[in-house]
């Protein structure tokens, strides 16, 4: 099988070539752009490895089958990027990661909760400039507060594990109750969610029912000083309504490791001035507000768990023209 793969950095390019020994695919790193790239580039290959910046388009979708594309193995665990019923109707195949590592995710958000309740990007600031005071440091404790879950998956139900041994109060929302985390979260609706939580966290995956789930209807019902965090998808938010709640105080912290729109900076080095989202750029100029570029993922064990499950489900697909962790959209 040819594979033609997209984002593969340089530290895992070692890696990926490493595991092929033992599958032997033919595999070509691309050196082009998924998203604005021609019929023509995707000639001769049978499948190809996508991120999640990699957008699955009707239009994509049409040039990959001229192309002759039978599967796209996408690395990543979520899948707004990829319009599966457009990818049924092509008839081309298509496997994520579902678990790669929900800790490492996790792990980023309890970090990020952290940061913004010890005010951390102030003391970092303040130290850069040699000021040693205490001036604006004064943080919360989580114990006393309550923690709010929205998404109680693999990813929210590890955050609720580790939050729990902080003592605080955990309340959660999902469609469906998760029997792993019943004893240590209330589960209630989502507006009481939203209403009671000192800190609120979307570990749910962006679909058209809750996009714009924090918005600024929402904002309002929350309570004064409330901690968003948001390491799920962009689209989740409204960050214009974010800024503003940061800016008039009612939110008192936000962090966030998605962005809605990220696709054409996220894993580039651009300039300053060509960051398109105004709106961006000020939250990253705010103190309470903490941005991360679509790293919580990334971990040496994630990587690692990604990148053998990609090539495991090009095997599968290749053996049977199947794959267990296919994404049907259900
Ligand atoms: P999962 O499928 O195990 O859990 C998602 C949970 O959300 C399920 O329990 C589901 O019932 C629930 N859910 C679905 N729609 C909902 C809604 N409207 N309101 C409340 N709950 C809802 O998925 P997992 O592995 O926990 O991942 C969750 C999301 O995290 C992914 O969809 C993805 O968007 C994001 N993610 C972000 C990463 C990052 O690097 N920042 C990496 C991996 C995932």
């Amino acid at each position: 099988m040819k594979v033609l793969l997209f984002h593969v950095n340089k530290e895992e390019t070692g890696y990926v070539n490493a595991c092929n020994r033992k599958f032997g695919f033919e595999l070509e790193f691309a050196d082009f752009d998924f998203n604005s790239a021609s019929a023509e580039r995707f000639m001769g290959f049978d499948a190809v490895w996508i991120t999640t910046n990699c957008k699955v388009t009707e239009e994509k979708l049409q040039q990959l089958k001229k192309a002759g594309v039978r599967y796209i193995v996408s690395r990543a665990a979520g899948t707004d990027h990829m319009n599966l019923a457009a990818m049924k109707e092509s008839g081309i195949k298509g496997a994520n990661v579902p678990r790669y590592s929900p800790n490492a995710i996790a792990e980023h958000t309890v970090c990020l909760i952290l940061m913004c309740l010890r005010k951390m990007k102030r003391e970092l600031n303040m130290i850069d400039r040699f000021d040693f005071t205490l001036n604006g440091l004064k943080g919360r404790e989580l114990r006393n507060m309550t923690a709010g879950v929205i998404g109680t998956g693999r990813i929210g139900a590890k955050t609720i594990k580790i939050l729990n041994g902080f003592g605080c109060r955990i309340m959660a929302y999902d469609l469906f109750k998760n029997p792993d985390v019943t004893d240590i979260a209330e589960y209630s609706d989502l507006d009481d969610v939203i209403t009671g939580s000192d800190i609120l966290i979307l570990h749910c995956p962006l679909t058209k029912e809750n996009e714009r789930l924090i918005n600024s209807r929402a904002i309002t019902r929350m309570k004064k000083g409330v901690v968003l965090i948001n390491t799920a998808r962009g689209g989740l938010m409204d960050y214009d309504a974010v800024l503003e709640a940061i800016e008039n105080g009612k939110v008192s912290a936000a962090a966030f490791d998605v962005y809605d729109g990220e696709a054409p900076y996220i894993r580039k080095k651009v300039e300053r001035d060509k960051l398109e989202s105004k709106t961006l750029k000020r939250l990253m100029e705010n103190e309470n507000v903490i941005y991360t570029a679509h790293m919580s993922f990334y971990t040496d064990t994630a990587i690692e768990n990604m990148i053998m499950t990609t090539f495991d489900n090009l095997q599968e697909y290749e053996e049977t023209g199947h794959c267990s962790n296919e994404v049907t959209g259900l």
